[in-house]
């Protein structure tokens, strides 16, 4: 399970999972996940930038998306959490996939986070009748609570993304501080609940299909990587 994975395997794997199921009435969702800083987001991202080059229809939807608003947040007293497993939409998340593992005649949208604003934002992302493979990736998609539980036998696969603590730790605080953190408060975020999300989502490794020690891409330098 732990075998090295080069980044021109991965997309191979990848893309093997697009084609395979390309007539069929249902669609393939590849899961990718691992602690907060892993990297998912930008692994997902090269990932289907790359397999779109190759002429596959893909689309990316993050589990992000179903952040709760911060308004709710609020009312909730989940604030300081923002990122823990009760702080999202998990059913409707659940909801979506389903969806989207079946290929309907019209196209499904998805909502995304837009970190610049702190919020979600609903029909960002379209899932076309034409996609072969759905990518998701977030946190929470090996968790066995309820309802989290139902995503993995939605997923045709999940990859486990698994950095040193140190180097991700590292990423995190600085992704804190790009967003307008100051270095103390970043640090504090990311040592804080951050790491207490980690330790969630790190107990989840044993269900992973496979884990990506060295992903070995570079991630894009023009802006276009997610922050
Ligand atoms: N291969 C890489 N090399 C260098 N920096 C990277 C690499 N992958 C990601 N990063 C950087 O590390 C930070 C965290 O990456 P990213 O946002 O993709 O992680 P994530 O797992 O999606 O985090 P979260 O759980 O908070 O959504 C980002 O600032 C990103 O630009
Ligand atoms: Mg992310």
């Amino acid at each position: 399970m732990n075998e090295p994975t080069s980044w021109h395997a991965l997309v191979q794997r990848a893309g093997v999972l697009a084609d395979t199921r390309a007539d069929a009435v249902s669609r393939p969702v590849l899961g990718i996940t691992g602690a907060p800083g892993a990297g998912k987001s930008t692994l997902g991202a090269a990932l289907v930038a790359d397999l779109r080059t190759s002429g596959r229809r893909v689309a990316l939807v993050g589990m992000d998306g179903f952040h709760l608003a911060q308004a709710e947040l609020e009312r909730l007293g989940r604030a300081e959490r923002k990122g823990a497993p009760d702080t999202f939409d998990a059913d409707g998340f659940v909801i979506l996939l389903r969806r989207l593992r079946l290929r309907e005649a019209r196209t499904a949208y998805a909502p995304a986070l837009r970190r610049d604003l702190e919020e979600p934002v609903a029909a960002s992302v379209p899932v076309e009748p034409g996609v072969d493979l759905v990518v998701t990736e977030g946190n929470y998609l090996l968790l066995d609570d309820e309802p989290w539980a139902q995503v993995q036998p939605l997923l045709e696969e999940c990859w486990y993304l698994d950095l040193p603590d140190s180097v991700r730790r590292e990423r995190l605080a600085k992704r804190h501080q790009a967003h307008g953190r100051s270095s103390r408060q970043a640090w504090e975020r990311a040592l804080g609940s951050d790491e207490q999300n980690a330790q969630l989502v790190t107990a989840c490794r044993a269900r992973a299909d496979l884990v990506v020690t060295a992903p070995g891409f570079v991630p894009p330098s023009d802006g276009s990587a997610p922050h």
